[in-house]
């Protein structure tokens, strides 16, 4: 097969790079091989070619519903171990687009929007519980935030012991996952050895077995108190109760065309997807925002500046829309990337893309780290300046931290709704600080990526401007 040139290094190695120094990997073949190459990583992924060109973008991202790619959802094995064989992101064609269609309303429009107040509660919520001066890993509030929302947005659990029990249990997860020892099980089968329940893949499955016990405990429970169903037609949802609204909720009343309802293996492993991909990613990119916006004062004075002139009133629409925090939270993704890849997609036949032949079957991938360090896009690449995004509009091939096409992100929309409402509480309610000299990095953390661990501390409450009406949560 033809592919364009790239590392030489026995694919061994090329995965070690991956799994342990991926942006130093990636920087280095593109200083060689240019803006197009190839990486081996094991026999099952088989070659993968990057592209990270404006132009290459838009041709793959724009015709991958199989009229020039295909978008397999078997590409994204890695992530079978957590969220199963029948989560949307291991479903293809038509199945894929259904699962998507019920599961994209919950995270857009009114429905979205409804989760405005609930957010800024639970963010001043989560602040209020770590004391003053004391340092604190500044990821661990925002983890918390992010788990809490979309609990309740999934489950519509905001507390008692199975909620307690799942925010404890998938933050030690992902966090098991953090280092690349434990993250070479997402890419190297072979390890997958369970040694007992301390070793990295018993610890990792006996903590899996947990989490999935209580949702199947939670679906059962929902099963039990399910009103009766009324006829309706086949390919709709049950109409849903007025008292819920979660996804659950939503899940358990929808039908396929043959009038059939989502299996309990089903729900669980959709319910895991959004619990996982819908917190972890959105946790990393607020503790960057907290970061670099503490690390450069006149951001954050900007910042203030303008949540300032909100009234107590101004609704999460409002905050939604203010440009200059618009502009550092897509700064922060620019910069730091979450997903560092779009997911794989499969040429249908030979194309010629961006000066390069590929054979059909080939496998390429959007490289969204890359794309967002093009100099001639991105002056000073390396600089967090939240004025580019005021100064200039990014077309969705250059600026893509939520990806494109058939597997655009089914939650971002969400997730620059909450990253905004939970700055803007954050910053109105709360004086913080960065504590310690500790160089912060990029690095890997499970598939995706995130700050090193660095601490911050609360100096104070902030007493009077608020993020746009007053939440209510007692001290
Ligand atoms: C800052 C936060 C987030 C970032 C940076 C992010 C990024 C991404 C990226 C890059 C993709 C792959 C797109 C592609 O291949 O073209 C993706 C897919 C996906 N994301 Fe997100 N995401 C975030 C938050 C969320 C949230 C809040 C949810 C759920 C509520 C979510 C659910 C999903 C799902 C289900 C997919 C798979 C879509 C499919 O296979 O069709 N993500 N995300």
């Amino acid at each position: 097969m033809a592919l364009p040139d790239g590392p030489k290094a026995p694919s061994v190695w090329q995965m070690l790079q991956w799994i342990g120094t991926p942006f130093s990997f990636m920087q280095s073949c593109h200083r060689q091989y240019g803006d197009c190459f190839t990486i081996q990583l094991n026999r099952k992924f088989g070659p993968l070619v990057f592209f990270s060109q404006p132009e290459a973008l838009q041709v793959i991202l724009t015709n991958d519903d199989a009229k020039l790619f295909e978008s397999p959802g078997t590409l994204n094995v890695a992530l079978e171990m957590i969220t199963g064989t029948q989560s949307v992101f291991g479903l293809s064609g038509d199945r894929h687009r259904r699962a998507r269609q019920l599961l994209m309303p919950p995270f857009h429009g009114e429905r979205m929007r409804s989760y405005g107040e609930l957010i800024r509660e639970i963010a001043e919520q989560v602040m209020r519980e770590y004391g003053t001066a004391r340092p604190f890993e500044a990821r661990e509030p925002m983890q918390r935030i992010s788990l809490r929302i979309i609990l309740r947005a999934v489950f519509g659990l905001t507390d008692g012991p199975r909620y307690q029990e799942l925010e404890r249990l998938i933050g030690r997860l992902l966090d098991g996952l953090s280092n690349p020892l434990n993250a070479s099980l997402l890419f190297i089968p072979a390890l997958r050895q369970d040694l007992g329940p301390l070793s990295p893949w018993g610890r990792f499955i006996r903590n899996r077995q947990q989490i999935d016990d209580l949702i199947y405990q939670e679906i059962a429970d929902r099963r039990r108190n399910q009103p009766v169903s009324k006829p309706h037609a086949a390919s709709e949802p049950e109409p849903v109760p007025a008292s819920r609204n979660d996804i659950l909720t939503l899940l358990m009343s929808a039908r396929d065309e043959a009038g059939e309802a989502l299996s309990d293996a089903e729900l669980r492993d959709e319910l895991m997807t959004l619990l996982i991909a819908g917190h972890e990613t959105t946790a990393t990119a607020l503790t960057w925002a907290l970061y670099w916006i503490h690390l450069l004062p006149p951001v954050r004075q900007r910042l203030l500046e303008e949540l300032e002139s909100l009234d107590d009133n101004s609704d999460p629409n409002t905050v939604f829309r203010l440009p200059y925090l618009n502009a550092v939270c897509s700064e922060t993704l620019r910069i730091h990337p979450v997903a560092l890849l779009t997911f794989g997609r499969v040429t249908r036949s030979r194309i010629e893309l961006a000066g390069v032949t590929l054979d059909p079957g080939t496998t390429v991938t959007g490289c969204i780290y890359l794309a967002h360090r093009r100099k001639e896009v991105f002056s000073k690449p390396e600089e967090f300046n939240p004025d580019r995004f005021l100064d200039r509009h990014y077309s969705p091939y250059e600026f893509l931290p939520f990806g494109g096409g058939v597997r655009r992100c089914i939650g971002m929309a969400f997730a620059q709704f909450e990253m905004k409402l939970v700055l803007s509480t954050v910053l109105s309610r709360f004086d913080l600080a960065l504590s310690g000299t500790r160089e912060v990095r990029q690095r890997r953390r499970g598939l995706v990526s995130g700050p090193s661990p660095f601490k911050i501390v609360k100096i104070g409450a902030r007493g009077g401007v608020s993020a746009g009406g007053r939440v209510g949560v007692s001290a």
